[in-house]
C-alpha cells in the first residue's frame, strides 16, 4: 500500500521537476483526507504558486500554518503578491535581501525560481517589485539570479523604467555635513553628486510662486508648470551628471521644497542629511555667513537664538513635507561620522545602488569643491568625528539655555539628541536653581 509519505515524495518530485500540474494532482486526494499528512498544504501552496493560482494560496499558507509547517519566505512573497506590508514593514527589501543572501536562488525551494516569482508579481501588478528585484544593488548581488529575473520580465513585456531619472535631491539644514555625504556619495562609481547647484532650489521656488491665480488666469494651470519644471530639471541634470547612472543634487535649501519637487518628480527621492542643532549652532556662529551685497550678517547667523530658530524650522518644515518612507531618508550626520560604512551602506541599499567601497574613501576619489564653498576645506579631508563635541566646549551655559528653552529645545528632544526635561527641572532651571 502507498504511504501517504511517498505520495508526498511523489508530489514534491513533479514540482521540482517544473511539474506543478501534476503535483498538484498528486497532492489532491492528501488534501482531501480528514487528517492530512504533514507538510501537504505547504506543498499545495507552493504548487499554487508555481501555477499561478494566487487566489488559494493564502488558504493554502493558513492550513500549512495551522499545521505547524511555517515558511517565512512564502510568507513574503505572499505580502509582496498582494502588495502589502508585512508585520516587519514592506516586504520587497525582504524579498531582495534573500536574492541578496543567495537564498533566492533557481534551484532552491520552487517558489523562489525567480520565473515563477516575476511571473507572479507583474500578474498581480506589482511591478514596482519587480523593478527592485532587477536593480543594480540586486544585480550586483545576485546576478545569476536576476539575469533569469529579466529575461523573464522582457519576456512578459515589462519595460523597467528609465533609472537615468531618478534624481536623488540632498538637503538639510546648512552646517549639517551635507557637503561630506554628498562628496561620499559622489565617490560612488555609478553616482554624480557635484557641487551645489542651487538651480534646482531655486527652479521649485519660482515654479511656487508663479502657481497663483494671475498665472492661472493668463491659462498656465498647476499642471503645466510641474510639467514645464520638471523638463527643465531633467535637461539640466542629464548634462550635468553626464556619463554617471545616477546624479545626485546638494544644495541644503532643496528639502524646504520637497513637496513640490516629489510631485515634479514623481521618481526622485530625497535624503535629510540632520545634526544635533547644538552643533549646527555652534557652526553657524562660527562661520558667520554675510550678504555679499550689504556686508551684513544673515540673520540666522546673528545670535544664538535666531540660529537655533532657524535648525529649528529647517527640520520641521522638511519632515512636514515627507513624501514617505519609499522616498525620504533621514540621515543623521553623527552615524555617518561614526559609522560611516554601516551609515553609507544604509544609504546605498535605501537607493537600491550596490555597494561601493570608495565611498568610505572619498577624499582620494576626484571632487569638485568649490573654494565658494565654505565647507570644501573640511570636506577635502577624510571622515572624521572630532566635530561632533566641539559644541560642548564652546557653547556656554546661557547659549545652552537660549537653545534648550527656545523652539529648537523640542526639536532636539523629538530628534533624541536631548532628554525631555523633567517638570521639576524646569521649575527650578526658571528659578535660577537648575544645575
Ligand atoms: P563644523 O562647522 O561643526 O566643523 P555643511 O557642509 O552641511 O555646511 O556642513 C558643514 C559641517 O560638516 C562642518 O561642521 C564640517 O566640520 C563637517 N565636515 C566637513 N567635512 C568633514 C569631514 N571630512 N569629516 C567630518 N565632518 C566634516
Amino acid at each position: 500500500m502507498t504511504q501517504p509519505t511517498d505520495v508526498l515524495d511523489q508530489a514534491r518530485a513533479h514540482l521540482n521537476a517544473g511539474d506543478p500540474a501534476q503535483a498538484a494532482q498528486t497532492l489532491a486526494p492528501l488534501m482531501a483526507q480528514e487528517a492530512p499528512p504533514l507538510g501537504v498544504w505547504h506543498l499545495g501552496a507552493l504548487c499554487a504558486e508555481a501555477l499561478g493560482d494566487l487566489d488559494s494560496l493564502p488558504q493554502l499558507i493558513q492550513a500549512s500554518h495551522d499545521q505547524g509547517v511555517l515558511d517565512g519566505s512564502l510568507m513574503v512573497r505572499l505580502s509582496c503578491y498582494a502588495g502589502e506590508p508585512t508585520a516587519q514593514g514592506d516586504a520587497s527589501p525582504w524579498l531582495l535581501a534573500m536574492a541578496a543572501g543567495g537564498m533566492l536562488t533557481s534551484d532552491a525551494a520552487p517558489g523562489s525560481d525567480p520565473v515563477v516569482l516575476v511571473s507572479n508579481l507583474l500578474a498581480c501588478g506589482q511591478s514596482g517589485i519587480v523593478e527592485r528585484l532587477l536593480s543594480p544593488r540586486a544585480q550586483a548581488s545576485a546576478p545569476d539570479w536576476v539575469a533569469l529575473a529579466q529575461q523573464t520580465a522582457t519576456a512578459l513585456g515589462f519595460d523597467a523604467p528609465d533609472t537615468a531619472k531618478d534624481w536623488i535631491f540632498i538637503g538639510g539644514c546648512p552646517r549639517s555635513g551635507t557637503t561630506l555625504f554628498r562628496a561620499m556619495l559622489n565617490a560612488h562609481g555609478r553616482i554624480y553628486a557635484g557641487p551645489e547647484t542651487k538651480v534646482v532650489r531655486d527652479l521649485a521656488n519660482i515654479r511656487d510662486r508663479w502657481d497663483r491665480q494671475a498665472t492661472h488666469q493668463a491659462g498656465v494651470s498647476s499642471e503645466m508648470l510641474d510639467r514645464a519644471a520638471a523638463a527643465f530639471t531633467d535637461q539640466l541634470l542629464s548634462e550635468w551628471g553626464q556619463g554617471f547612472p545616477r546624479v545626485a543634487e546638494k544644495t541644503p535649501g532643496n528639502l524646504l521644497h520637497m513637496r513640490s519637487l516629489a510631485r515634479i518628480h514623481p521618481r526622485a527621492r530625497f535624503i535629510h542629511v540632520i545634526r544635533d542643532g547644538r552643533a549646527v549652532v555652534n557652526s553657524l556662529m562660527k562661520v558667520n555667513w554675510c550678504n555679499p551685497k550689504t556686508g551684513k550678517s544673515l540673520w540666522y547667523c546673528e545670535s544664538v537664538d535666531k540660529a537655533a530658530l532657524y535648525w529649528a524650522e529647517n527640520i520641521k518644515q522638511i519632515r512636514a513635507q515627507s513624501p514617505g518612507p519609499e522616498r525620504y531618508l533621514e540621515l543623521r550626520y553623527e552615524d555617518l561620522v561614526s559609522k560611516p560604512e554601516a551609515a553609507m551602506r544604509a544609504v546605498l541599499a535605501w537607493l537600491n545602488e550596490p555597494w561601493d567601497p570608495a565611498v568610505l574613501a572619498h577624499h582620494t576619489a576626484p571632487q569638485e569643491l568649490p573654494a565658494m564653498e565654505t565647507s570644501s576645506h573640511d570636506v577635502a579631508q577624510p571622515v572624521h568625528d572630532q566635530a561632533n563635541s566641539v559644541w560642548k566646549r564652546t557653547l556656554d551655559a546661557q547659549d545652552l539655555a537660549t537653545i534648550h528653552d527656545g523652539p529648537a529645545g523640542e526639536v532636539l528632544v523629538e530628534l533624541g539628541y536631548k532628554e525631555a526635561t523633567p517638570r521639576g527641572q524646569v521649575l527650578l532651571e526658571s528659578l535660577g536653581l537648575g544645575f
